[in-house]
């Protein structure tokens, strides 16, 4: 046998014993007569000692070894004299009698250790020394849990696994598309799919009533840290269901997931409309670990003679617990961070609450303390607290504003702890958004969503008041699955896709082969996709969903390991017909 233990396996009882283990030299301390290795695998680290006395032969190669050689080592498990509580097999070393180097390994180019010296480039030049790190390679482990886990509920809950086609066109998520040319078919291009969105409702015509696929989605955006350009989605649909039959199928599997990998209990999850989320949080994805909600103060501080306040649209504060200690500079600091370009603000205004219950603000001049002490209350706030508030003459622009400003609180008081999950469903988003860029509404999810029945007469007079059948899953802030009710009635998808801008012909190119299988009985249908990457990331306390890839891709969007994307040759070009544009 090549080894008869693993590295992470050995404790006292097995004193005594003769093994086999194999591995990578992790760290090598010479100590007069001794030598000690660290030996490294998938499963742990065993300590191997070489004695020069018992041992001449051995040791001498013992110490011509260096950090990464991988070795095969065979003899006797011992009890250690200096035990290490910090490794499971920190109470016992092995004896080493024959030593097999397998492979050397030249100097790696960082310590292959869990605080490495490796900055993040470096570390993705050489991911697979990087996915040797113990911190590394767990949230690997955790992610195939997790899928794991996910195949199991499914699976038990009738779903089928339906692999769809890479290949595609361009499919309705918003994002621009991969594209890939046909060297069989000149000229034109795939697109790779952004979601199997169309795909999936196709099995629900097909009848396959339950659908689920752990799949790579593709999406060319700008990228952030919760953002890869190929990610992987826990992508299902149902058929002849209500929107609650979705959230109750999925909520089930959301708990699955708490219980067996993180052992805890998750509670009915809260639901909270789109438009709450915008008023108390300025966002759709509120992050609910912390109150701190925002209360409008327009009734209370219009009409004073300050002229910020008195031409705005929106006034809004939130009342920051216990921060009336904070000093000028860090109000400086955080007037600095509200005006960034990434969050826009104009300005903040801030009022403490004295011990005696008194308001003083950085706008006294314009308020009584009458007025103040208004503001006090509507804020509920108590001494010691810290009011902050930001206003301006758009809403949505203002509320996201006071969003980051919330959020940045939240964390310099400590309210964002990643080990206390808060899960919520956010529901009844509008139908349309309306896009400055395109000068249209546009889809909030996407053009298939159903409007809600009860909203359909309104989509002839006033089509932005819409809401849809649509619902997202928000954990600590973060948007981690989302999904609607579709349309299954072809007249109303047509009417949808006019409202949206597209021609009937546009619409036919386009949409033409789903909106034809919906004249062969399409069943009702609804579903929704969950971002693995994001909900592994939110299990391990991950600040960037990038460390629970295997080989994820840099902010440019590029594998510098790989070394993608990169130029492809003349002949490639030429059978497909393609040229590239000399730069201007
Ligand atoms: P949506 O576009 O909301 O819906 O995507 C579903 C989930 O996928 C994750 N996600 C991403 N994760 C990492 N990087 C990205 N670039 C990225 N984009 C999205 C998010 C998101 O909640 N077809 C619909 C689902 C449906 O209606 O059933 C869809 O794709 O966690």
């Amino acid at each position: 046998m090549f080894r008869t233990k693993t590295c992470g396996e050995l404790r006292i009882e097995n004193v005594g014993e003769q093994v086999t283990l194999a591995g990578w030299v992790q760290r090598i301390r010479k100590m007069g007569g001794m030598t000690f290795v660290d030996l490294r695998d998938r499963y742990g680290i065993t300590q191997l000692s070489f004695n020069q006395e018992t041992n001449a032969l051995v040791f001498d190669k013992a110490n011509k070894l260096g950090r990464e050689f991988v070795l095969q080592v065979r003899g006797t498990v011992v009890e250690r004299y200096s035990k290490n509580a910090n490794l499971p097999t920190g109470d016992i070393e092995i004896n080493v009698e024959e030593l097999n180097v397998l492979n050397e390994s030249i100097t790696p180019p960082f310590t292959i250790e869990e605080d490495t010296d490796g900055g993040d480039d470096i570390r993705m030049k050489y991911r697979y020394l990087d996915l040797r790190r113990e911190c590394v390679r767990r949230n690997l482990e955790l992610r195939h849990k997790m899928a794991f886990e996910v195949r199991r509920y499914l699976d038990e809950q009738g779903f089928l696994e339906v692999e769809t086609p890479v290949l595609v066109n361009s499919t309705p998520e918003g994002a621009r598309d991969f594209v890939v040319p046909s060297r069989m078919n000149q000229g034109q291009f795939y697109a790779l799919p952004q979601s199997p969105q169309t795909l999936k409702q196709l099995l629900m015509v097909a009848g396959f009533d339950r659908y689920f696929q752990i799949v790579k989605c593709f999406r060319d955006e700008d990228l952030r840290a919760d953002r890869q350009p190929e990610f992987t989605q826990i992508d299902c649909e149902m058929s002849f269901v209500e929107q609650e039959d979705i959230l109750n199928m999925f909520e089930g599997m959301s708990r699955h997931l708490f219980k067996v990998i993180k052992g805890i209990d998750l509670p009915k999850l809260p639901r909270m409309t789109w438009a709450d989320a915008m008023k108390y949080y300025g966002s759709d994805k509120p992050d609910t670990r912390f109150e701190m909600c925002f209360v409008e103060l327009m009734d209370v501080l219009k009409g004073y003679g300050f002229s910020v306040f008195d031409n705005a649209q929106y006034i809004g504060g939130i009342c920051a617990k216990g921060a009336a200690s904070y000093t000028r500079k860090q109000i400086d600091q955080l007037t600095d961070f509200v005006k960034r370009p990434q969050v826009g603000a104009k300005g903040l205004v801030y009022a403490r609450v004295e011990a005696d219950g008194t308001v003083k603000s950085s706008v006294d001049k314009f308020y009584t303390q009458e007025v103040l002490q208004q503001l006090k209350e509507a804020m509920q706030a108590q001494a010691g607290d810290l009011i902050l508030i930001i206003s301006g003459d758009d809403t949505l622009k203002a509320r996201k504003q006071l969003c980051e400003l919330r959020l940045e609180m939240g964390t310099q008081l400590g309210l964002r702890d990643k080990n206390k999950y808060s899960c919520l469903w956010v529901i009844d988003f509008p139908m349309y958004e309306w896009s400055d860029e395109e000068q249209r509404l546009m889809a909030m999810h996407h053009p298939f969503t159903s409007p809600k029945p009860e909203d359909i007469p309104l989509l002839d007079t006033d089509p932005a008041a819409v809401r849809a059948n649509a619902y997202d899953m928000v954990i600590n802030g973060v948007e981690v699955g989302g999904g609607s009710i579709r349309i299954h009635d072809a007249k109303l998808q047509q009417k949808i896709f006019e409202i949206l801008g597209f021609t009937p012909e546009q619409a036919q190119q386009k949409f033409g082969f789903l909106m034809n299988a919906f004249k062969y009985g399409a069943p009702p249908h609804g579903g929704l996709a969950y971002g693995l990457d994001r909900f592994v990331s939110l299990f391990a306390g991950l600040d960037s969903i990038r460390d629970c890839i295997a080989f994820p891709k840099n902010n440019q969007g590029r594998d510098v390991m790989l070394g993608a994307p990169g130029i492809i040759d003349q002949s490639q070009l030429d059978e497909l017909q393609l040229e590239i544009k000399k730069e201007k």
